[in-house]
């Protein structure tokens, strides 16, 4: 199976996926990074672990269909079986949703369909819940949305602070997203 991962971020889950690949842990073979961001640190990992990389920068392009289009074009060049989101930050057309129909994958640091958003893991503090933790789930039209293929809770302590839930939460993504790809390959 050969795997894509997008993301712009600090690239903790994408180093978590590198690795699980290395280790046999998931029968795939990782074939490229997209990333909106040339500045990202995921970039950077990916360098160094000799992964291809497409840089695509939203603001090159008029319209979002036009990023995608030069997206799509490039992932051509790679037979891709499957698509993991990993901190992309962005919404994927609908029409690119049906392109790589059940075959686009997301993480998210909460117990969906509790919130969503980019601030999931303050939001859960803030509301003084109990529990959170973290969900993979099929990626539709719908922002942090679509089928759960594996979800975790995570008991909030009354002393954590973001950051301290913030490791635990990532910690977790870490094995999560693995065993969730698992499951689907
Ligand atoms: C993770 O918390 C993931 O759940 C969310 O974005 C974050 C990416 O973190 N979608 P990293 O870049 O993988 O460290």
């Amino acid at each position: 199976m050969n795997l894509a991962i997008f993301a712009s971020g600090n690239g903790s889950n994408f180093a978590a996926l590198v690795k699980a690949v290395e280790e046999k842990k998931i029968k795939a073979k990782f074939v490229v990074l997209v990333s909106d961001k040339p500045e990202a640190f995921v970039v950077e990992r990916a360098r160094k672990a000799k992964i291809a990389v497409i840089l695509v920068k939203r603001e090159d392009f008029v319209s979002r269909a036009d990023f995608e289009a030069a997206i799509i074009q490039r992932l051509k060049n790679y037979k891709i079986d499957l698509i993991a989101l990993a901190g992309f930050m962005r919404m994927l057309s609908p029409g690119f949703v049906k392109l790589y129909r059940k075959r686009i994958i997301n993480i998210h640091p909460s117990l969906l369909p509790a919130f969503k958003g980019a601030h999931a893991i303050k939001d859960a503090i803030d509301a003084k819940v109990s529990f959170t933790g973290v969900t993979v789930h099929f990626v539709d039209n719908q922002m942090d949305h679509g089928p759960v293929i594996l979800q975790k809770q995570i008991k909030i302590k009354r002393t954590d602070t973001l950051n301290a839930l913030e490791k635990r939460i990532h910690a977790l993504e870490h094995k999560l997203y693995p065993q969730a790809i698992k499951i689907i390959s």
